[in-house]
């Protein structure tokens, strides 16, 4: 379960998907607290970044708690992505991952993301140019193939360790499939044999036990966890028992719940001011309180909050009716 990606070391190999969206500082942190090995920015435009937008550079803040950390670049243009990994290695990523996996039609529409799995010669070409740009280790995350029909992760990622590709994930998925259907694990599995470069398995991992199925059943390096971090960052540190001691730590209390929401709602405001944080929580908060008696009658209120200070009232509320019974 040692995950070696050029000269970094993590042990387990167990990380945060990149999540638009979510994998932001604030969260990353919050994972790596609770036991994270590896964590990875949200997706960052190749472009958008050398024209310097604001989004772009507000995607760049970590602080050193968060190393090993790799930045994610997307992009279709190999001399514009060669550019852009300069400027994050420059920003401090340990790691460059490209994106050739992201379903969503926007970025699929410019060729871009998934969309590149259809012309594996281009793939080779920006996997190579950005190896040669950076000195870092520079990573790629895949899916299965396009489409049911297109199925050719295994090509794409021995191109990718001709280029000097580190590590490769593999989310047992097509593009087409976005989230929908069951993950295929056999072709994660597939992935590993054919290759000598670590393999990060990705799709469906939700629990300790399923982490541990995962590296048991593809031979991966590393696991990644995507959805289930969501409003759980405690899926780490159990799955790190679970790997280490075949033991589950309590699940978090209530009030421990209530205490990591405002923490992520404090790291939140910071980097990004109250209001702007408070429209982020508006999706964390129900996802921490998801299962708990009495969350979904809050759930209205949580999805409408406004400040730091109304979360805390309804939290504080919500604590003592949990307490009372
Ligand atoms: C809201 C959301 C945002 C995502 N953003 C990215 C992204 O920026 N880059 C990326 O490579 N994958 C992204 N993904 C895909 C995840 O990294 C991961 O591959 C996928 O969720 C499957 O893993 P899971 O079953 O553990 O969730 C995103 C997924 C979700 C749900």
């Amino acid at each position: 379960m040692l995950l070696e990606i050029g000269s970094l070391k993590v042990q387990p190999g167990l990380a945060l998907a990149p999540m638009a969206g979510i994998s932001n500082h604030p969260f990353r942190v919050l994972a790596k607290e609770q036991g994270c090995r590896l964590v990875y920015s949200e997706m960052i435009s190749a472009r958008g970044l050398l024209n310097n937008s604001g989004r772009s550079s507000s995607l760049l803040y970590f602080t050193d708690q968060e190393r090993p950390i790799g930045f994610q670049l997307f992009g279709s243009n190999p001399l514009i992505m060669a550019t852009a990994a300069q400027n994050l290695e420059q920003a401090g990523a340990d790691f460059i991952d490209i994106n050739m996996g992201c379903p969503t039609r926007k970025i699929t529409g410019n060729r871009e993301g998934g969309a590149l799995m259809l012309d594996p010669g281009l793939c080779s070409e920006i996997l190579q140019s950005v190896v040669n740009a950076v000195s870092c280790p520079v990573t790629v995350k895949l899916r299965m193939g396009w489409d049911a029909g297109n199925i050719n992760v295994t090509d794409i990622a021995r191109r990718a360790e001709a280029a000097g590709i580190r590590a490769v994930t593999v989310h047992g998925r097509t593009v087409k499939q976005g989230y929908s259907g069951k993950a295929d694990w056999e072709i994660i599995r597939q992935v590993k044999e054919t290759l000598s470069i670590p393999v990060i398995g990705n799709g469906d991992v939700d629990s300790p036990q399923s982490a541990e199925a995962m590296f048991a059943f593809c031979g991966c390096d590393g696991v990644m966890i995507g959805r289930a971090a969501r409003g759980n960052p405690w899926i780490f540190g159990a799955t790190l028992a679970w790997l280490r001691e075949g033991r589950l730590p309590d699940p978090p209390s209530t009030d421990q719940i209530v205490k990591m929401v405002l923490k992520h709602f404090s790291l939140l405001s910071e980097l990004k001011g109250e209001p702007a944080a408070a429209r982020e929580m508006r999706r964390h908060a129900p996802w921490y309180l998801k299962g708990l008696p009495g969350a979904a009658a809050i759930r209205q209120q949580l999805v409408q909050i406004k400040s730091f200070e109304e979360t805390e009232t309804i939290l504080r509320d919500f604590t003592a009716s949990a307490n009372q019974q």
